[in-house]
């Protein structure tokens, strides 16, 4: 099979790799489509340290299953997602569902030692290999991870129709986070992101907008109140001392956004406001399943957040353009089938 193996900071290339073979409890996939994520970016950059020399990285994808060990009721051919979180199976966080707090759980796409979905071919625990509805198209099922990302967030901060809705940052996440809003009842969506095309693309998902400069004055205009929910899709100190200032008091602050490890706060915004700071990481089992079947309801909506589409010959430049900073696109596939 081809692969798109990252070979040590700005070195990507498509190579031959052998065809993975699925063992018991395993499925083999056939990648349609991958889409390519800021940490894929952060890792090709050398700037996360997260992704190791020779490893083929994608975690964001939809394929068609070729064969292994079956799920009961899934067939070869049909088109699915993968969840990349993989829990231990023994521990109590992964028996209550909630793997991406197993503290023995490995990531596809992350771990090195899983040669993930940027190729041909992957194989995939069966258990993580997620249905998608019949009839959505297969690119959008591509989307559910980034998507499930939002959800969980905007679930971790128990959003509801009677919120007014703070999201910091348009990148893929806040986009994530206004769909999700808005799946779980939210009206009111105002979103704070400088980059206009970013900006624009948002808007199109029906959030109002306004530049993190504006974020003091116009938040509470444009929702007719002070947001009693924010979810930083950016999680860095500048966004949560925003977050913190604009917010209601006794209002929902969730930290999504990984920008910057160690953050300055405006503490006693927290304690005598008495405001919620709620953490939020990757999904658990049930959001992830839920979202991939939430894809057929949301139908042409996505379709503004796939940007551009490469096959083997321009993955490597996307992967440098994105790096580069010349792109703002929101997300970009890498296909396999595309010349
Ligand atoms: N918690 C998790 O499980 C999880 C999962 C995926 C990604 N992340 C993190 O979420 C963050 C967002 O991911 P992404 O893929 O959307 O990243 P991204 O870099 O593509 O988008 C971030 C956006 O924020 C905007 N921005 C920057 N500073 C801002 C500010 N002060 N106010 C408002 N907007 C600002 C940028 O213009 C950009 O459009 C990253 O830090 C990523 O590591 C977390
Ligand atoms: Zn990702
Ligand atoms: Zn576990």
């Amino acid at each position: 099979m081809r692969a798109l193996v990252f070979h040590g900071p700005g070195s990507i290339a498509v190579e031959e790799r052998p065809d993975p073979a699925p063992g018991p409890g395993e499925v083999l996939l056939e990648i349609i489509a991958t889409g390519i994520c800021g940490s894929d970016v952060h890792g090709f950059t050398g700037d996360n340290g997260r992704r190791h020399p020779n490893q083929v990285m994608g975690h964001e994808t939809v394929a068609r299953v070729r064969g292994g060990d079956l799920a009961a009721g899934m067939s070869v051919g049909d088109v699915v997602t993968v969840n990349p979180v993989i829990g231990c199976e023994h521990c109590p966080t992964c028996a209550a569902g909630e793997e991406q707090a197993c503290p023995k759980r490995r990531v596809i796409g992350v771990d090195p030692a899983i040669s993930s979905a940027f190729a041909d071919l992957m194989v995939v625990p069966t258990r993580n290999v997620v249905p998608l509805p019949a009839g959505v198209p297969e690119e959008h099922g591509a989307l559910v991870e980034p998507l499930a990302v939002g959800f969980h967030a905007a679930r971790r901060g128990r959003c509801s129709s009677a919120d007014a809705v703070l999201v910091l940052g348009g990148g893929p996440i806040g986009q994530a986070c206004v769909l999700a809003a808005q799946r779980l009842g939210a009206e009111r969506i105002v979103v704070s992101e400088p980059d206009r095309q970013r900006a624009a693309l948002v808007a199109a998902l029906g959030a109002r907008l306004v530049t993190p400069s504006t974020v003091g004055t116009e938040v509470e205009q444009f929702l007719g109140a002070e947001p009693t929910l924010v979810l930083d899709a950016v999680g860095s100190s500048a966004t949560l001392t925003a977050a913190l200032t604009v917010a209601a008091r006794a209002a929902r602050v969730v930290l999504v956004g990984m920008n910057e490890p160690t953050v300055t706060l405006p503490a006693y915004e927290v304690s005598t406001s008495e405001r919620e700071l709620i953490g939020a990481f990757c999904y658990n089992r049930e959001d992830f399943a839920s979202t991939a079947a939430w894809i057929a309801e949301a139908g042409t909506l996505l379709d503004p957040l796939i940007n551009s589409r490469v096959g083997w010959s321009g993955a490597p430049g996307a992967f440098r353009d994105l790096a580069a900073g010349t792109a703002h696109a929101s997300k970009i596939l890498v296909l396999p089938a595309k010349s």
